[in-house]
């Protein structure tokens, strides 16, 4: 028999269903809540709402425990790469070596971007936000594929491999030219033969004369920074691109709006909010402690940046895979970043703080992935443009489950009005 809570309200009794994932996480069914007691359920910013059920991502943030379609961050982290980890994320298993090729084609095939698409870059100054230039190229895909974003959910899953492999393709080959048009630099065309990484590292650092070659320690770093982006549950992005799509729209235009959300300092702008903390800690010749003391004072302005989470109160299991890899990334490199000595010092300091520890704050994934990036030579204002790269194929499976989910409804939450009762409209004249 199943389960029920009950919720007693003025004197009378109303049971409300319990639903139990496969992992034992249990929910009070709220949804008829309204229609039978008149009450909307409260929960600011929703951080204790399931919005959905899915499949994709299984997150315990009590336990630092992350794991996609069953299999743990860490094992992939270590067996797998970035596209095999994309394919497992958007279609639920680790692919055959026959799917795993054709998929790898499929990407291939659509890495290339449309001559048109480049004069809508350069219709932006060269001094603007990389994500603002990468969402607009995002939400311009539909005009260029408009048989496969039709914005009617029957038609685009008929097309969704098509759409989904240009998004992860296209979305890589976007940054690559945003940072070359940032640059001044000509675009360099993918190379038909080279894996997903090394194409975008060729069209990021090759020149018409010399082309560049990464070294394996390089792109296995970058292999693992994609990657450990790749889903992350219903974080703020990707419940963004499940919005959007609850009202029929196509893929590109739902990720599109997760890329404007991943934006923010809080969310996916933290790596490069956490790369000017330890740069200016490192020009001011301060140890950190003048940063962990701001962080203590509470205001969110001073928060240190890379720290704490929203859902991970015990250690966030990415943060601690790409930690131990910026050690071997930056000594297989010979690189002597003074960053990641300030950066390991903070967080020493950090984790015998008292006001940290009470608080369950702990590095999470953006602490360490920019020093990653930088000994790749990524600049860091594109940091937020890579963690997009990265996710992609959580905004890709997450739009598919709800564009395929035949009991979907649209996303539209309740409120509790705070504001002004009812009033009579003043004429002009009367308003003083
Ligand atoms: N530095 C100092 N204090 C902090 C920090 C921080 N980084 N993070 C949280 N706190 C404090 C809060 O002020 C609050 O203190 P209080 O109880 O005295 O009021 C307490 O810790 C609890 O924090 P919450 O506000 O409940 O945390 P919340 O879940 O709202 O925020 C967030 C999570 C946004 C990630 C926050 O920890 C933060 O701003 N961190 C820095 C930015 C960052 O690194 N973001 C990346 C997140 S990971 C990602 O998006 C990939």
């Amino acid at each position: 028999m199943s389960k029920t809570a009950l919720l007693k309200l003025d004197d009378k009794e109303y049971p409300l269903p319990i639903i139990e994932g496969t992992e034992g996480e249990k929910a009070i069914d709220t949804r008829q809540l309204r229609v039978t007691t008149g009450h909307v359920a409260y929960d600011q910013g929703y951080g204790n709402t399931g919005s959905c059920e899915s499949k994709i991502t299984f997150l315990d943030g009590d336990n630092g425990i992350l794991r996609h379609r069953g299999y743990p961050i860490d094992q992939l982290a270590r067996y797998s790469d970035f596209v095999e980890t994309a394919y497992l994320v958007i279609y639920g298993e680790l692919p055959t070596s026959a799917r795993r090729k054709e998929f790898g084609l499929l990407l291939r095939k659509n890495a290339a971007v449309e001559t048109q698409m480049q004069k809508i870059l350069e219709g932006f100054p060269t001094s603007a936000s990389p994500m603002a230039m990468l969402s607009a190229l995002v939400s311009a895909l539909p005009a260029y594929y408009a048989d496969l974003a039709t914005n009617n959910f029957e038609k685009d899953l008929q097309n969704f491999d098509q759409a989904a492999a240009i998004a992860i393709s296209k979305i890589r080959t976007f940054v690559a030219m945003i940072y070359r048009y940032q640059k001044g630099l000509p675009f360099i065309f993918p190379k038909h033969e080279l894996p997903f990484c090394d194409n975008f590292l060729h069209m990021m650092f090759s020149d018409p004369y010399q082309e560049y070659v990464p070294v394996p320690e390089v792109s296995k770093a970058l292999n693992l920074v994609l990657l450990l982006h790749a889903d992350h549950e219903q974080n703020c992005s990707t419940s963004t691109v499940r919005m959007v799509g609850s009202s029929s729209a196509n893929l590109f235009t739902s990720m599109s709006a997760g890329i404007c959300a991943l934006s923010g300092p809080l969310h996916g702008g933290a790596n490069v909010a956490v790369m000017q903390m330890l740069q200016s800690i490192h020009d001011e010749g301060d140890d950190g402690s003048r940063f962990i003391a701001a962080a203590k004072s509470g205001t969110k302005g001073n928060r240190l940046m890379g720290f704490g989470h929203a859902v991970y109160r015990n250690f966030d299991p990415r943060a601690k895979i790409i930690g131990d890899a910026c050690d071997t990334v930056l000594t297989r490199l010979g690189i002597n970043d003074p960053l990641l000595a300030i950066a390991k010092h903070l967080e020493q300091a950090a984790l015998k703080d008292d006001y940290f520890v009470s608080r369950k704050l702990y590095p999470n994934v953006d602490f360490y992935s920019g020093i990653i990036m930088r000994a790749i030579g990524i600049p860091m204002n594109m940091f937020t443009t890579m963690f997009a790269i990265g996710r992609s194929p959580g905004y890709i499976s997450n739009w598919h489950e709800v564009a395929s989910n035949p009991k979907g409804r649209i996303y539209r939450p309740r409120q509790i009005y705070t504001g002004a009762t009812t009033r009579d409209y003043l004429p002009m004249a009367q308003r003083g």
